[in-house]
């Protein structure tokens, strides 16, 4: 093991300009401002453009975490992209962000474990860092989530957004007391089915809809987030008390306020944005980090726990020192 931990240099986010509220879904579904509100927390969500793509919105929160370190392309070597909504089946959308950034060097790929993708992006550039494969990475949650969506499924279709966070990562210093301290990673495939697209390449070659049974989703999501957290705090010897911020994936007010209630976490130390962003899978939690990032909130020392659960199952949690 090496004394150094790879650290989270900046952060940055894009989100696309066009903003559709629960009034303008009441026009497309039978559904109202009142029942998403009450049921999911969200107010609003972001959609991308027509020919803007995951990539496009990787590439920009990208170029602002980057703008946020100092640093440009040339400073970096390795592109991660978590997402379930490829540009295209491939190549991998971290390898068309490659070239919309004008990186010639290193090297660049996908990850796909849907709303967890951003925590296991993480995890993944922390390994490889840590084991000498590069020096500095971009790790990307992009989605065009509302691609997937069927527009007539008012259980589904109110609460998925687009957008794209990204983070800087890179070793600190020997002996640096910052950094990613340690992070748990599940999955349990017996529950692939509670949550899926019914479409695939090799299944039905076509892309599919988002399908989901919201309540088992809900039922598993609060022990699981509340599992992950507790290994990460057993692992490095903290507890709940310790932690300045929690950053949840924002699927759901109410499984965020059942996470935060079980974790026995004060609500103020609880990073929600899901009011606004609505449900933007691996793209949730670097927008989340982002948002309180930028308004000052999580601040340099702090202790940052970041979580996700979604299709998959997945899930998983990582404790970082700010
Ligand atoms: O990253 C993980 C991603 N997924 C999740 O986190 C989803 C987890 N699950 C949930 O968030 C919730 O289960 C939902 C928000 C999806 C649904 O909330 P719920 O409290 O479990 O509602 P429900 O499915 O039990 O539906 C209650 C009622 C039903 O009507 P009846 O059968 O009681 O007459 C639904 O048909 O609400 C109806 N309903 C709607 N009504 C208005 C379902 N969707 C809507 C809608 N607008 N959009």
């Amino acid at each position: 093991m090496t004394d150094r931990r790879t650290i989270i240099r900046s952060v940055g986010a894009y989100l696309p300009a066009q903003v559709m509220t629960n009034d303008d879904l009441s026009k497309i579904v039978d559904t109202t401002d009142e029942w998403i509100q009450q049921r999911t927390g969200i107010k609003q969500r972001h959609i991308a453009a027509e020919g803007e793509n995951t990539s496009d919105l990787a590439a920009a929160a990208a170029r602002k975490a980057m703008e946020n370190a100092g640093i440009t392309i040339a400073d970096i070597d390795l592109i991660i992209v978590a997402t379930t909504t490829p540009d295209m089946t491939f190549p991998a959308t971290a390898a068309v962000v490659q070239q919309k950034l004008g990186m010639h060097h290193g090297a660049a790929f996908d990850i796909q474990a849907v709303c967890s993708g951003f925590v296991y992006a993480v995890a993944t550039a922390d390994s490889y860092l840590k084991n000498g494969l590069g020096k500095r990475a971009l790790v990307i949650g992009a989605e065009t989530a509302s691609r997937l969506l069927d527009w007539t499924d008012r259980t589904t279709c109110v609460l998925f957004g687009d957008g794209a966070g990204a983070v800087v990562m890179e070793m600190g210093k020997p002996g640096e007391d910052r950094g990613v301290l340690a992070t748990a990673l599940r999955s349990d495939g017996q529950h692939w089915n509670k949550l899926y697209v019914d479409g695939g390449v090799s299944s039905t070659r076509t892309v599919g809809h988002v399908r989901m049974e919201g309540k088992e989703v809900f039922k598993h999501a609060v022990g699981m987030i509340t599992d992950v957290v507790y290994k990460v705090l057993d692992d490095t010897g903290n507890t709940i008390a310790d932690l300045d911020w929690f950053v949840p994936h924002q699927a759901n007010k109410r499984i965020i306020d059942g996470a935060g209630v079980k974790l026995g976490l004060p609500p103020e130390k609880v990073v929600v944005t899901v009011d606004r962003h609505a449900n933007t899978s691996a793209a949730s939690v670097p927008l989340a980090l982002n948002t309180a990032v930028a308004d000052g909130r999580i601040k340099r020392g702090d202790l940052v726990m970041i979580e996700a659960m979604g299709g998959g199952f997945t899930w998983g949690a990582s404790l970082i020192r700010w």
